[in-house]
């Protein structure tokens, strides 16, 4: 097996996917040959002195690895790039800018029809178009040269651990899965909140926004792999583990079938003060926060609010999903999913203190991935890439999905220019998501 990075000099590989290639166990990876494609090196040595640089204690990964010069916009591209192929089973990972996309799956669609080849499948980095229509674009060009089971779209959030465990949390606890529902919530809450301003991807964000950049993928699949109803998990059957993930894929779609956005007064943007100096436009209406309400008229969901939070320059960095029970008293219960920074599932529940009297106070039961393994669980890059290496789909939206999370994304993006909603400036550093989701101060600081 062939794995091809391409954009294998840039900063999404070099920061997040070498690092993920390198901490695979020993042994995991034997079988594989790495061919990383950039433009800036012009020898092996070059591009493993770099690497090494970057990463002093990356090990044995990186005599495995074969660097080519090469630009995938240049006639002698193919004649380069083919003795280094495998034949009988090429993946290859486009870690480039999406303007490149379109020269570089020509090229491999010359050399698949050239070469007779055993499979191959491609590996795409969001974003995957700027709305339906070029979403749609992108995938009819697809369509045109690899069937949709060669095609995996990478939403890397989905690696992460306490995303996965939202599958086993519903799958092997039946008591949870009964729980989320509308008969016991009286509202979800998804945060996504990030430190770091745009940095220097200026360009790039002020075309986009959050609601593009973070909304439109990450927000919405971790709302519906939350609220779907999850098929029995089997780990054995290698054909009823397909159609498990088959079942998982058609419920996303048909859960976010269901979405529906909120009236114009729900939604409010915001944009960190500077912005506008770091992206040099002095009236950009950009939005860096987005918080909102949806809500799923399905059986299970309907009038239940799903409450959305994503921004940058927020004061911490922290991403959670948090479902909000029905209560009597003042404290509702809470079962808090925390996905980063750190990696926890949180039940609160209302107990009784020391005391003579009836007295209570909120107390949390807690699951932590290192409290309880004593180790990190992989990064998502590994994940992603174990699973792209092992053909599993259950982490990769499939063009139903994404065509589905565009529609979404473009109504309310519609709504607010006819609501000539524009983002408030707010000061960096200093909103929480408790802000948005307001709790009482009882439940800030449970013990
Ligand atoms: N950075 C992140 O954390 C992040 C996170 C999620 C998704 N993404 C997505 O990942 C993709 C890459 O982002 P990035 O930040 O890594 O970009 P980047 O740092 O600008 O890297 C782009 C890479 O593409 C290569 N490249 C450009 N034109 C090429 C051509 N004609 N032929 C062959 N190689 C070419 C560059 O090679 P040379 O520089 O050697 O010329 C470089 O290796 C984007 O789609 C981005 O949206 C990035």
């Amino acid at each position: 097996m062939t794995l091809v990075f391409f954009g294998a000099t840039g900063h999404l590989f070099t920061r997040k996917i070498f690092p993920a290639l390198a901490s695979f166990p020993s042994g995991d990876l034997e079988n594989l040959s790495i061919l990383a494609i950039g433009r800036r090196f012009t020898t092996q040595s070059e591009y493993i002195n770099f690497l090494s640089t970057l990463h002093p204690n990356a090990g044995a990964i990186l005599k495995q690895i074969e660097y080519l010069q090469a630009d995938a916009r240049e006639e002698d591209f193919l004649s380069k790039l083919t003795p280094h192929l495998n034949t009988q089973e090429v993946l290859f990972y486009l870690a480039t800018l999406p303007s490149v996309y379109p020269d570089i799956l020509k090229q491999i669609h010359r050399w698949r029809v050239n070469t007779p080849t055993g499979s191959i499948r491609i590996a795409l980095e969001k974003p995957f178009g700027q709305d339906a229509t070029s979403f749609v674009e992108l995938e009819k060009n697809l369509q045109n040269t690899f069937p949709e089971e060669e095609i995996f779209y990478v939403d890397h959030y989905l690696g992460k651990s306490t995303v996965l465990s939202l599958i086993v949390l519903k799958a092997e606890n039946l008591f949870m899965e009964k729980l989320l529902s509308r008969e016991y919530l009286q509202e979800v809450r998804i945060a996504v909140c990030e430190t770091e301003g745009v940095e220097e991807r200026e360009a790039f964000y002020e075309e986009t926004g959050a609601i593009r950049d973070i909304f439109q993928n990450h927000i919405l699949q971790l709302l519906t792999l939350f609220a779907i109803d999850i098929p029995p998990l089997c780990e054995e059957d290698k054909r009823e583990c397909q159609r498990f993930q088959q079942k998982v894929a058609e419920e996303k779609v048909r859960l976010l079938e269901m979405v529906r956005l909120p009236e114009a007064q729900k939604i409010f943007l915001g944009q960190y003060e500077g912005y506008r100096q770091e992206v040099n436009n002095s009236h950009s209406h950009t939005e860096t926060l987005v918080s909102t309400t949806l809500f799923i008229d399905s059986p299970r969901w309907r009038n239940v609010p799903f409450r959305i939070l994503t921004g940058k320059k927020m004061a911490e960095k922290r991403s959670f999903i948090e479902a909000v029970f029905h209560s009597v008293v003042p404290s509702p219960n809470r079962l808090s999913i925390e996905i980063q920074p750190e990696e926890r599932i949180d039940l609160f529940i209302n107990v009784k203190t020391p005391s003579m009297d009836f007295a209570s106070t909120m107390a949390k039961l807690n699951f932590s991935y290192f409290g309880t393994f004593g180790a990190k669980s992989p990064e998502a890059y590994q994940k992603i890439l174990y699973d792209f290496i092992h053909r599993d789909r259950t982490l990769f939206p499939n063009s139903r999905f994404i065509r589905q999370s565009w529609k979404i994304t473009d109504e309310l993006r519609q709504k607010i220019e006819q609501h000539k909603i524009i983002p408030t400036p707010y000061p960096p550093h200093t909103l929480r998501a408790e802000d948005f989701f307001i709790l009482n101060q009882s439940e800030r600081n449970p013990g």
